[in-house]
């Protein structure tokens, strides 16, 4: 597969995109479902957390990205641009995810590091990433991109405990 690369989420991604968050479905995971319900108000809700316009007082800008190797869709990365208290507990800076039938190539791994490039891109010196406890996956990714522990919080999201990472860019 080629290296991977970053698109910002757009329009013209809604075919592949519905394709992917039919997967995350049919694997019990409802994270992209959004996309599919009304595709327009998903598209409109990404553009004003892009550039930060008329959010709600618990949410800040955020730049979403589609990660591709070739023409295959792989995943999504999100990049938070500043933190706030819940953020803090679980969120961070930096979130991904990689389609269940993607996973265990080290795409996670690329993904971050795009969005690491991002992050530096936008000014951050350092970046908070969180992972479930439990979320092996996850935190040996941030661990393989030299992620310091920085104890952990409760989830205001799910009640789940969340590891702490900090990567300095
Ligand atoms: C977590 C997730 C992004 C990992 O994606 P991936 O593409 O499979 O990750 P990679 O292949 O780049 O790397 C996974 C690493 O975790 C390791 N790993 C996988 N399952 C593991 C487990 N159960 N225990 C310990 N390590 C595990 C892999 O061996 C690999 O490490 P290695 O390169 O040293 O061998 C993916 O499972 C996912 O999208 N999960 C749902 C969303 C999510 O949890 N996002 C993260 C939120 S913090």
């Amino acid at each position: 597969m080629p290296p991977l690369r970053l698109e910002r989420i757009a329009p013209a991604h809604t075919e592949a995109l519905r394709d992917m968050a039919r997967e995350f479905a049919e694997a019990g995971d409802p994270r992209l479902a959004a996309s599919l319900e009304d595709p327009a108000a998903f598209f409109d809700a990404v553009e004003r957390f892009a550039e930060g316009r008329d959010l709600p007082e618990d949410r800040v800008q955020q730049s979403e990205f589609l990660v591709f190797g070739g023409e295959r869709l792989l995943g999504r990365v999100r990049l938070r641009h500043r933190l706030i208290p819940p953020l803090e507990r679980d969120g961070g800076n930096l979130g991904y995810e990689i389609r269940p039938t993607e996973r265990g190539k080290g795409h996670a791994t690329d993904a971050l590091r795009l969005g690491l490039d991002e992050a530096r891109r936008i000014g951050l010196e350092r970046v908070l990433l969180t992972a479930a406890e439990t979320n092996l996956a996850s935190r040996r990714v941030i661990e393989k991109h030299g992620g310091e522990p920085d104890g952990t919080r409760v989830s205001p999201n799910t009640g789940e405990r969340m590891q702490r990472y900090w990567i300095r860019l």
